[in-house]
C-alpha cells in the first residue's frame, strides 16, 4: 500500500559552513542512491534548524527508510507530523534533494504562512506538502547546497 510520510527534525549539523555542506550533500547523496533504488519519492526540506521531510512509497519501505533516518544522529528529536495511505504519489519520480541555503525564499514562506524561517511545528502536512510542491516549482534542489559550498 503507498503511503505518505511527513516528519520533522531538529538539525544538528552545525553552523553553515564546509562541514554542515559537506554534511548535507552526504544526506542527499545517501537519499538519492538509496530511496531511486527503493522507489521512494519526496522532498527534503533543509534550515539551519529544522529538516522537514516527506518520504513517499510502499508503507514498509517508507517504515524501514524511517527506521534507518531515526538512527542517525546527524538530527534529533523526530516528529510525525503526518501519515496516510494515498492513492497517487505528488512528488513523482522527483527523489530527495531539496536542500536551500539562500535568502530567496522569504516569499514563499511569507505565502504558506511562515516568517522569514522555517518552523515546522507551525506547520500542517497538508500545508508542509504545499511549500515542498512550490519550492520544488521554484527549481531549487541539491546543486542549491552545492553550489553553496
Ligand atoms: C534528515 C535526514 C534525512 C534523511 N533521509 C534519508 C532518505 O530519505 N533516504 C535514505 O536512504 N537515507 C536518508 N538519510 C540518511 C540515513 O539516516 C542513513 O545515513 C542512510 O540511509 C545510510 O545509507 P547507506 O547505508 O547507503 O550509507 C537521512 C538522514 C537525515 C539526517
Amino acid at each position: 500500500m503507498l503511503t505518505r510520510l511527513i516528519y520533522s527534525s531538529e538539525n544538528h549539523l552545525g553552523a553553515a559552513g564546509g562541514k554542515m555542506i559537506r554534511d548535507l550533500n552526504d544526506i542527499l547523496d545517501a537519499s538519492a542512491r538509496n530511496n531511486e533504488k527503493a522507489g521512494i519519492t519526496g522532498a527534503l526540506i533543509f534550515d539551519t534548524l529544522w529538516f522537514v521531510q516527506i518520504l513517499e512509497g510502499e508503507r514498509e519501505t517508507v517504515s524501514a527508510t524511517l527506521r534507518r533516518i531515526l538512527a542517525d544522529e546527524r538530527h534529533d528529536a523526530v516528529t510525525i507530523i503526518d501519515a496516510r495511505g494515498i492513492e497517487t504519489r505528488l512528488f513523482g519520480n522527483w527523489w530527495m534533494g531539496l536542500g536551500f541555503l539562500r535568502g530567496d525564499t522569504t516569499a514563499l514562506y511569507r505565502k504558506h504562512g511562515l516568517g522569514a524561517r522555517l518552523d515546522p511545528r507551525k506547520l500542517t502536512g497538508d500545508q508542509i506538502v504545499a511549500l515542498a510542491l512550490d519550492l520544488a516549482a521554484t527549481g531549487l534542489n541539491r546543486k542549491v547546497a552545492v553550489e553553496a559550498a
